[in-house]
């Protein structure tokens, strides 16, 4: 039986989730992060909106992954020590070193533990000659190279995919990057997915699958303050909204209360008009241009960058410069 090398928990589930409720509720206009949708379910059910027809992100991407396979070996050489950022489910990683020459070792980080710890133990089984380790953490926040990775000195190589780039607001974005790119160091590279922007209905519907997946993971945040913060939110009173905000070239989601109505946490109590909104995520589009752009202003250099046939989805292979 192989086992994981080295496994880092940074406990990001401490940060604490009624601190970031009182917050988002507190506002003018309520919100909350979109970090808390990936509990135990919620990453289920995320894989089941990456298996819908709708959302054509997960197959685009990996498909795309696999026809480039022989240019991301040419690119990155042998020997690449891979960082997956947000590994969820270990999909698109099997093109990735599959792709590669003789990877020197694979480092998943996420902030979910148990599909975490999932995902390493699939790699492991899968791959028996790989190094494999793992940081449960949350990659907003950044971090060192932790002393049980890979010390030797070789390329690293992070990879990004499933557009979550585009979950983070443009500055955010470029924080993120910046810090990756002090990850890898000289010598490193990113291989990151990035969204395109598109025809609306495509990405209307896309964010509003027929089977009500996506309002099933988007509802889960009230759901997750029901369990976890002891309140009593009725779900049925809030409904899923997600539609395309054309100005700022992104998808929002939302939870919009269909009723007047005060939900009580923790001794505090929050009130809603009907037709009021919780903003839970911004899904942000980018053209070719103005993702290698961002990434050039953040320490990169941009290799080569691909898109599928219908150019819905671009995968970008950024040197650090
Ligand atoms: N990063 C992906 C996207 O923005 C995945 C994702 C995050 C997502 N939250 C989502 C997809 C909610 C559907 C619904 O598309």
């Amino acid at each position: 039986m192989e086992k994981i090398a080295y496994f880092v928990d940074l406990q990001p589930e401490l940060e604490d989730f009624l601190s970031a409720v009182v917050k988002g509720f507190s506002s003018s206009r309520k919100s909350l992060p979109p970090k808390f949708f990936y509990d135990a379910y919620g990453s289920q059910v995320f894989d089941r909106i990456c298996a819908t027809p709708e959302y054509y992100v997960t197959r685009t991407e990996i498909g795309l992954m696999k026809d480039i396979g022989a240019e991301i070996r040419a690119l990155a050489g042998p020997q690449n020590v891979v960082v997956e950022y947000g590994c969820g489910s270990s999909l698109k990683i099997h093109a990735l070193l599959e792709a590669l020459i003789d990877p020197a070792e694979y480092l998943a980080i996420d902030i979910s533990k148990q599909h975490l710890i999932n995902t390493v133990e699939e790699i492991v089984a899968d791959y028996p000659d790989l190094r494999v380790g793992a940081i449960c953490a949350d990659f907003s926040a950044s971090f060192d190279w932790p002393p049980e990775a890979d010390q030797s000195g070789s390329r690293r190589l992070a990879y990004f995919p499933g557009s979550t780039i585009g979950n983070q607001m443009p500055a955010e974005a470029a924080q993120f990057l910046i810090s990756v790119r002090r990850l890898i160091g000289e010598g490193g590279s990113l291989l990151i997915g990035v969204d395109l922007k598109k025809d609306i209905g495509v990405l209307n519907r896309a964010y509003n699958d027929a089977a009500g997946h996506t309002a099933d993971f988007n509802l889960n945040l009230l759901r997750r303050i029901n369990n976890e913060l002891g309140a009593s939110i009725d779900l049925s009173s809030f409904e899923h909204r997600a539609y395309f905000n054309a100005e700022k070239s992104r998808i929002e989601m939302h939870l919009e209360s269909n009723i007047d109505q005060t939900v009580d946490i923790d001794g505090r109590t929050f009130s809603f008009k009907s037709g009021e909104t919780i903003h839970t995520e911004n899904s942000y589009k980018y053209s070719l241009a103005e993702f290698s752009e961002l990434a050039e202003k953040c320490g990169f250099k941009p290799r080569k960058a691909w898109t599928d046939a219908d150019d819905f989805f671009s995968i970008h292979y950024l040197d650090a410069r």
